[in-house]
C-alpha cells in the first residue's frame, strides 16, 4: 500500500508539472483526487489493514493528497499567468500606429456664394424669405404686369402642371415678389433666394434648374439712386473694391424703368478679353423700379410708397466668383469637383 501510495504521488507531480492547459489539469485532478480517483480506491481499502497500519497509512494518504493539492493550485496559477500573458499581448494597442483619416465633406461652391449674399442683405437689412416652387400664375405672372399672351408665358418655356397654365413651377424667384407684399408690413426690404425652373435644353450655360436671388424694397421716397448704391455696394462686396458696375436701360414687364447691371470685367479691366467674352463686361442681374401697376395690383398706393426690384443668377454668380467654366459641373457632384472649394 506504501508503494502505491508512493507511486500515485509521483505519477501525479510528473503529470502536473507537464500539464499545459486547463482541461488537462482538470482531468488530472479527477483522476487523482476524484470519487473515483485513484487516492480514493487506496484509502477504500484501508479496511484492510491492522489497527498499528492503519493511522501511519492514514497519515501518509494525507500527505500524498495534500502534495498533490498544492501542485495543482502551483500548476494553476502557472496556467492562470500564462493565459492573462497570452490575453494582454493580444490586445497590445500601439498607440504609434497613425489613425485612419476622416473625410469631411465641402460645401458647394453654390452654397459658398448662396451664403455670402446672404450675409451681405442680412447686413444691410434685409429679411430672407423663402417661398414655392411649385407657383400659381397669378404669382409668377399677372401681378407682375405679365398678362396672357407675353411670351414669357409660353408653354416652350415653362413647366406648367395644368392645361389652364394656372400651376406652374416657378420660372423666376420674381413671384417671391408679391408674396412679399401679401404678407409683409411696409416698408419691406428682402431677400428670396431660391430655384426656378425653365424649359432649357441643358448645356455649359444652361439647366432647366437654376437659383436666383430676388430682392425687393419699398417705402415711401425709395428712387433708383438707392437701387444703384445698394447694387453698386453690393458689387464691391463680391467683386472687391473699385469695381466698375454699369447700369443699362432694359425691358421687365413688373418694373418702370428698367435695366440690366453690368461689372467691369475683373480680369481684363474692361479691354475685352476671354472670361468677357471681348464685351469688357459682365452681365449681373435685371433689376428696375417696381411697375406702379404691379404695386396697385398688391394693394400698395404707388402716390405715396415706391420701391426697387433685382434679380440675381445665383450660379452664373458662382461661376464668376470661382471662375467655373461649365455650369453642369455646378449640378453633377463630382467629388473630384467640390473638393476644390
Ligand atoms: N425676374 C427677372 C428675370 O428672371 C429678373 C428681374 C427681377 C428683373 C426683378 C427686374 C426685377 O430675368
Amino acid at each position: 500500500m506504501k508503494e502505491m501510495l508512493k507511486k500515485i504521488k509521483e505519477e501525479a507531480m510528473n503529470a502536473l508539472s507537464g500539464v499545459t492547459g486547463q482541461t488537462e489539469l482538470e482531468e488530472l485532478r479527477v483522476k487523482y483526487l476524484g470519487k473515483k480517483g485513484e487516492l480514493t480506491a487506496i484509502l477504500k481499502q484501508m479496511g484492510k489493514l491492522s489497527a498499528e497500519e492503519r493511522p501511519q497509512m492514514g497519515q501518509m494518504a494525507n500527505e500524498v493528497r495534500a502534495a498533490i493539492e498544492e501542485s495543482l493550485a502551483e500548476a494553476k496559477e502557472h496556467l492562470d499567468a500564462m493565459a492573462l500573458e497570452a490575453k494582454l499581448e493580444a490586445e497590445t494597442v500601439d498607440v504609434t500606429i497613425p489613425g485612419e483619416k476622416i473625410e469631411l465633406g465641402h460645401r458647394h461652391p453654390m452654397n459658398i456664394a448662396l451664403d455670402e449674399m446672404k450675409e451681405i442683405f442680412v447686413g444691410m437689412g434685409f429679411e430672407v424669405l423663402e417661398g414655392p416652387e411649385i407657383e400659381e400664375s397669378v404669382y409668377n405672372f399677372d401681378r407682375l404686369n405679365t398678362d396672357e399672351g407675353h411670351p414669357s408665358r409660353d408653354w416652350g418655356d415653362t413647366f406648367y402642371f395644368t392645361e389652364d397654365s394656372s400651376l406652374l413651377l416657378r420660372t423666376q424667384t420674381s413671384a417671391m415678389q408679391v408674396h412679399a407684399m401679401e404678407t409683409r408690413e411696409l416698408p419691406i426690404r428682402i431677400v428670396a433666394p431660391g430655384r426656378v425652373y425653365r424649359k432649357d435644353e441643358v448645356d455649359a450655360t444652361h439647366s432647366p434648374m437654376f437659383h436666383q436671388i430676388e430682392g425687393l424694397v419699398i417705402d415711401e421716397g425709395i428712387t433708383m439712386a438707392d437701387l444703384k448704391g445698394t447694387l453698386h455696394t453690393v458689387a464691391e462686396k463680391i467683386f472687391g473694391k473699385g469695381t466698375v458696375t454699369r447700369f443699362r436701360p432694359h425691358h421687365f414687364p413688373f418694373t418702370e424703368p428698367s435695366c440690366e447691371v453690368d461689372v467691369q470685367c475683373h480680369e481684363c479691366g474692361g479691354k475685352g478679353c476671354r472670361v468677357c467674352k471681348g464685351e469688357g463686361w459682365i452681365e449681373l442681374l435685371g433689376a428696375g423700379m417696381v411697375h406702379p401697376k404691379v404695386l396697385k395690383m398688391s394693394g400698395i398706393d404707388p402716390d405715396k410708397y415706391s420701391g426697387w426690384a433685382f434679380g440675381f443668377g445665383l450660379e452664373r454668380l458662382a461661376m464668376r466668383r470661382f471662375n467655373i467654366s461649365d455650369l453642369r459641373l455646378i449640378f453633377e457632384n463630382d467629388v473630384r469637383f467640390l473638393e476644390q472649394f
